[in-house]
């Protein structure tokens, strides 16, 4: 069913970026993060995995832990990530990380580690669960990505200083063992600019954490997604012309950019600027192209969410090429640390 095409790929320069599986995938995900996937599947060797690893820092229960996996990989395939040109795995059926984690671990500091943005963060926010996973996370981030020696990690601007993690071990590996192994890995986003994504509170941006309402999820119904529309801030609308436009309406107007066509925007730009909008019809049409945007990978949810046959035959081909190129790496580290066959 799927085409090998990793002779063709090697090429390419690598691609890795890892997904933490904390559910639903909202709007803000699909167009500020999946759709840059998307474009670089075809000119990269890409590996897109699932960090359920990564998400044991948090204990969650066992049912949890595999129904949040099956659900990132069903989003991500009916968003459009094709398993025959990047690789989608899942971490844990990699175990060669795992062994780097641990090799890594060695020469990785516990200054550096408590020095970590994000470990103070979580120290901060949950003190009660300050465990040596959560201290290590970014080695185990650091082996993800070198474990494909990948040069390119898409990812936003908060996991900089993992990055820079990643580099420090690598650079330290290198030098421990005198031998110019690992590459640097970067952050990388594709020509595409970054599009905004306002929530719905008039606030910030989209997001989980902000509440339910704040956020429209891919599988959202029409229904649930008029209603969460429907709910969003206004105001009794503009009293002069063309005067500026506050912030959560703005926002409606931002996000009208990626669902909405440049007509409507501008059927609605110009009732603004002469003062004659009606806020209730901007929801509705609002509403009405974001149902239509994600119309598509609605139905997709749902078929391959029914398809286990299909998730299985997915997560088994992509943990066979992560595993070949893991295979690669681990090799090459054991002799050169030293670990040997008799
Ligand atoms: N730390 C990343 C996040 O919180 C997830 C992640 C884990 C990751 N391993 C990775 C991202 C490797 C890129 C590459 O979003």
């Amino acid at each position: 069913m799927f085409a090998r095409n990793l002779y063709f790929r090697k090429h390419m320069e690598t691609v890795v970026s890892g997904i933490r599986s904390t559910g639903k995938l909202h709007l803000g995900n699909y167009y500020g993060a999946v759709k840059n996937f998307l474009a670089m599947q075809d000119s990269y060797n890409c590996y897109f995995f699932i960090a359920d690893l990564h998400a044991l820092t948090t204990h969650p229960t066992s049912a949890e832990m595999h129904q949040n996996v099956r659900q990132v990989v069903v989003e991500y395939l009916a968003a459009g990530i094709d398993p025959e040109k990047a690789t989608i795995y899942v971490q844990s059926d990699v175990p060669e990380i795992i062994e780097l984690y641990l090799y890594l671990n060695m020469n990785a500091y516990l200054g550096e580690l408590e020095r970590s943005a994000s470990f103070k963060d979580k120290v901060r926010s949950h003190p009660d669960n300050v465990n040596a996973g959560l201290l290590t996370y970014p080695v185990l981030m650091a082996s993800d990505i070198l474990i494909h020696r990948a040069t390119k990690v898409p990812v936003g601007k908060d996991q900089e200083q993992h990055l820079e993690m990643a580099r420090t071990f690598g650079n330290r590996f290198n030098r421990l063992y005198n031998h110019d192994f690992f590459p640097e890995p970067y952050a990388f986003s594709s020509t595409e600019k970054l599009v905004k994504i306002p929530g719905l509170d008039g606030k910030g941006k989209m997001g989980k954490s902000e509440g339910e309402g704040n956020a429209i999820y891919l599988s959202d119904t029409p229904e649930v997604i008029r209603k969460k529309v429907m709910k969003a801030l206004t105001d009794s609308g503009p009293t002069v012309e063309h005067q500026e436009k506050p912030d959560y309406i703005q926002n409606l107007f931002d996000l009208m950019k990626v669902v909405s066509s440049e007509d409507t925007i501008k059927h609605f730009d110009d009732l603004y600027n002469k003062c004659a909008i009606r806020y209730g019809d901007l929801k509705k049409q609002l509403a009405e192209d974001m149902i239509l945007a994600t119309e598509p990978i609605r139905s997709r949810i749902n078929d391959i969410s029914n398809d286990n046959d299909y998730l299985k035959k997915v997560v088994k081909l992509g943990a066979e090429k992560a595993r070949e190129s893991a295979n690669r790496t681990i090799s090459e580290v054991r002799e050169l640390i030293g670990i040997k066959q008799f």
